[in-house]
């Protein structure tokens, strides 16, 4: 496999999107890099920027200029060997300058898809629609007489049903970066039995060079990150519609978003996560999901009503957070959603009550920022989750039974062999949801 050949011509469909404009950053810096190797000197790179809307192509290209100056300014030292043949090149500025443009020059925004019959490798980041993802690849694999590799980014289909369906043989991988892709150091590598071992190689050459953590997972609809997720948040909005039988809405909401982030030591609570990743996202991935699943039911009636009332959480395009089951004014938590009331309501309304019915969680705890990046969070939590074993609270009660479920969740994506080890899916829930510990832990 030469993988500088291969990454000679390339295209990223859906490349406008949350998930394709990283990939094309990515992917962009990388072939220029290649392009800039002496013994690539001469030679043409592509990267056609492939997605439906025109106007969102418009927005990639600002910010992928944008970005690229940013990671040219980082790297301006190395930059500076890379073009010292380039005698006119004296100035930091003049040598970033050339970098954007040698990127740029690469990239050729299009909205047609014919531009993928000519690329030898094809990253796929469009939205998750089985039916859709199947077409177009049928599509290219007719069209195009090279035999492409196609990288797909899909957050739950199986890459075998996407593999025979598309009669790709064997030519496909499931690359699942996270989000923001550019950022994120987590990439799952999917592959199928048939899977062309040269294109796995390739895969995981490209991730390396992308600095990425690379774990890979069995071929199993949801993965391992989704596989995890999808079932934590289910069973944190059973526990909220469990205390729905004393509360209100808002009121269960909050508290068992609370409980998850401050208790759990989390990043953010899991319905802020929701919110997050997009109510109706999430509702969709549950439904490519479920129909694998032989022993359980994986859908949430509540996240049908939400979106039914027009409630999906999600994304701005300036990456603001839209209100979902939470309210958001300026990056703060303001309200919490009443499916009562079809409104929000403010949460010092309710805040201070549903605090004490909680009570605090034992004195030993730490906000999830003062504890993610110490090197001595190992003794934290072993204090900590000891002191939560016995503490009697609403609010730890609540909080031992979602680390246990958690911890389930986890052990089963083992036994189900959808992960190869315990350590693959601590390692995705550090990696790609930031958690401060893994879900299979002894504390
Ligand atoms: N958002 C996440 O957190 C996340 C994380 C990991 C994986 N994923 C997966 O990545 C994929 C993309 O998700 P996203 O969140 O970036 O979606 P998105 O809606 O932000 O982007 C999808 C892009 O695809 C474009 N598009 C739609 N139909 C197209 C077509 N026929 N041809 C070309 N482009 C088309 C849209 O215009 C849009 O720009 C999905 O499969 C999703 O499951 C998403």
């Amino acid at each position: 496999m030469n993988y500088s050949e291969k990454l000679q011509n390339v295209t990223v469909l859906g490349a406008a999107g949350k998930m394709g404009s990283g990939i094309l950053l990515l992917t962009a810096i990388e072939m220029a890099d290649l392009s800039l190797l002496p013994e690539n000197k001469g030679k043409l790179f592509v990267l056609n920027a492939m997605d439906t809307s025109s106007e969102a192509l418009k927005g990639l290209m600002k910010y992928l200029k944008t970005q690229v100056l940013k990671a040219a300014e980082k790297k301006v030292i190395a930059l500076r060997k890379v073009y010292e043949d380039r005698a006119d090149l004296i100035d930091n500025s003049e040598i970033i300058d050339q970098y954007v443009e040698d990127v740029l020059f690469i990239v050729r925004p299009t909205t047609n898809l014919e531009a993928a019959y000519e690329s030898t490798v094809i990253f796929e980041a469009i939205k998750e629609d089985p039916e859709l993802k199947v077409k177009i690849f049928t599509q290219i694999n007719q069209n195009n007489k090279k035999s492409p590799w196609f990288c797909t980014n899909t957050s739950s289909i199986p890459i075998n049903v996407i593999d025979s369906k598309a009669n790709l043989g064997g030519r496909v991988l499931g690359v699942h970066f996270y989000n923001p892709p550019a950022i994120q150091k987590l990439v799952e590598i999917i592959k199928t039995e048939n899977a062309d071992m040269e294109l796995v190689e390739f895969a995981n050459m490209l991730a390396k060079n992308l600095k990425k953590i690379v774990v890979p997972s069995h071929d199993f609809a949801g993965f391992i990150g989704n596989g995890h997720f999808m079932r934590d948040a289910q069973y944190g909005i059973a526990q909220a519609e469990k205390l729905m039988a004393t509360a209100s809405f808002p009121e269960a909401v909050y508290m068992i978003n609370k409980v998850t982030q401050d208790y759990l030591i989390r990043p953010m609570g899991i319905f802020q996560l929701i919110d997050y990743v997009g109510i109706d996202v999430c509702q969709y991935i549950m439904s490519v999901m479920n129909p694998y699943l032989a022993d359980e039911n994986l859908h949430c009636d509540l996240l049908d009503k939400m979106l039914e009332i027009g409630v999906r959480g999600g994304q701005n395009s300036d990456g603001s957070q839209k209100d979902g089951f939470l309210k958001y004014e300026k990056g703060r938590v303001t309200g919490f959603y009443d499916l009562n009331k079809k409104a929000y309501v403010a949460v010092d309304e309710f805040q201070a009550n549903c605090d004490s019915k909680l009570g605090n969680p034992p004195a030993s705890v730490q906000p999830w920022k003062a504890v993610v990046g110490n090197k001595k969070k190992e003794e934290v939590f072993v204090a900590y989750f000891n002191d939560l074993k016995t503490f009697d609270s609403m609010g730890a009660e609540i909080a031992r039974n979602y680390a246990k479920r958690s911890k389930e969740i986890g052990l089963k994506l083992v036994s189900d062999k959808v992960a190869f080890s315990e350590n693959d899916v601590n390692t995705v829930l550090l990696t790609g949801f930031f958690h401060a510990y893994g879900p299979i832990n002894n504390y």
